[in-house]
């Protein structure tokens, strides 16, 4: 089933229902009361949109429109130009957008998101909310004494923190203090892992993370992301992010390309060149496909070519007949 193709809504439209996506039903009652590990999640969005009322209050701004796709387990990541709606889109799909404004449907293995969906899967924002006076272990163990479960026993959430801090390679600077404006504190990328720890206290099987490259240098990032791409082997991970090296493209499962607003590609990420190829933007050999791809997108954004006829930039046309569905 392509991105584009209405799917079946199996029970008279009071929950939609995209077909089977994976093996739970989404209402698995992982409430915030549940401690152990999920079984894995499949996020489908339907005909997403999201839109502002302007100043004057009389109309409304577009800001995303008619996305569609599924995010599997794996590595999805979000890609487009600067203002093209990558935030957007995650807070819609991470259902941190409220009520008003979001449009469309969001399901998690087929059926619609649980209420507390926020708080059982993982957001890591670009700006990290972390506190530069805490060491690393104390705001790992201040993340699970927040969101834990109030049952939870101070075993079972050391237990926690010092696995997390295991996992994700951070023993060597786990007393140490992460630092802010004022006195130098862990590296970037030992911040970040931090950051990506208090999300993974609670064990989330959908993690959602705003450009976790930003402002690390180019190996930091691609260590980060190896890192994530490690932890997206059992959930799934979707990133936004700007414009990756290569060594950090080739990592990824899925692709989602925006422009203005608009899903221009949703797929594999490996066949997004021979994509743009056929529509007659072939990347030259030696190039970095993410900056190829974007320049594309810049230009056409520039030239104001609106995305119908940049390159007939349609999600029916971007995956191949075997692929998107399931
Ligand atoms: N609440 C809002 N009111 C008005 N414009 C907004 C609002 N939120 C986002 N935008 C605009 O929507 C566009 C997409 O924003 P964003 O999702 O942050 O893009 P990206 O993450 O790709 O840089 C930007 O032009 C931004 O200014
Ligand atoms: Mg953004």
């Amino acid at each position: 089933m392509s991105v584009n193709e209405k799917a079946p809504i199996a029970n008279h439209g009071q929950v939609p229902h995209y077909g089977s996506l994976g093996a739970g039903n989404g209402d698995d009652g992982a409430g915030p009361n549940s401690v152990g590990p999920e079984k894995e999640k499949s996020l489908t969005f339907h005909q997403v949109g999201y839109e502002v009322p302007t100043l004057c209050g009389r109309r409304t701004k577009v800001i995303i429109s008619s996305c569609s796709g599924i995010m599997r387990p794996g590595l999805n990541a979000l890609m487009g130009p600067t203002g093209s709606g990558k935030t957007t889109l995650l807070d819609v799909l991470a259902d941190r957008k409220g009520r008003r404004g979001p449009s469309g449907d969001v399901l998690i293995n087929g059926s619609r998101r649980p209420k507390n969906f926020k708080c059982v899967s993982g957001y890591v924002v670009q700006d990290d909310l972390i506190m530069g006076s805490l060491s690393v272990r104390e705001n790992l163990a201040f993340s699970a004494a927040l969101r834990l479960p109030s049952g939870t026993t101070w075993n079972q959430r050391k237990e926690r923190v010092d696995r997390v801090i295991q996992e994700l390679g951070l023993v060597s600077c786990a007393g140490t203090k992460v630092g802010n404006e004022f006195f130098r504190g862990v590296s970037g990328g030992e911040r970040k892992r931090t950051s990506i720890g208090m999300e993974l206290i609670i064990q989330p099987q959908v993690l959602f993370l705003d450009e976790p490259t930003t402002g690390l240098d180019a190996f930091t990032a691609v260590s980060v992301v190896k890192l994530l791409k490690r932890l997206s082997e059992s959930r799934t991970i979707i990133l936004s992010i700007h414009q990756p090296r290569y060594s950090i493209f080739s990592l990824f499962s899925s692709l989602t390309l925006l422009s203005r607003g608009s899903m221009v590609y949703h797929g594999p990420a490996q066949q997004v060149l021979p994509y743009f190829e056929s529509l007659g933007f072939p990347c030259a050999e030696h190039e970095n496909p993410a900056d190829f791809i974007l320049d594309v997108l810049t230009t056409c954004e520039k030239k104001s070519i609106s995305n119908d006829t940049i390159v007939a930039m349609d999600t029916s046309r971007l995956h191949p007949p075997n692929q998107g569905s399931k």
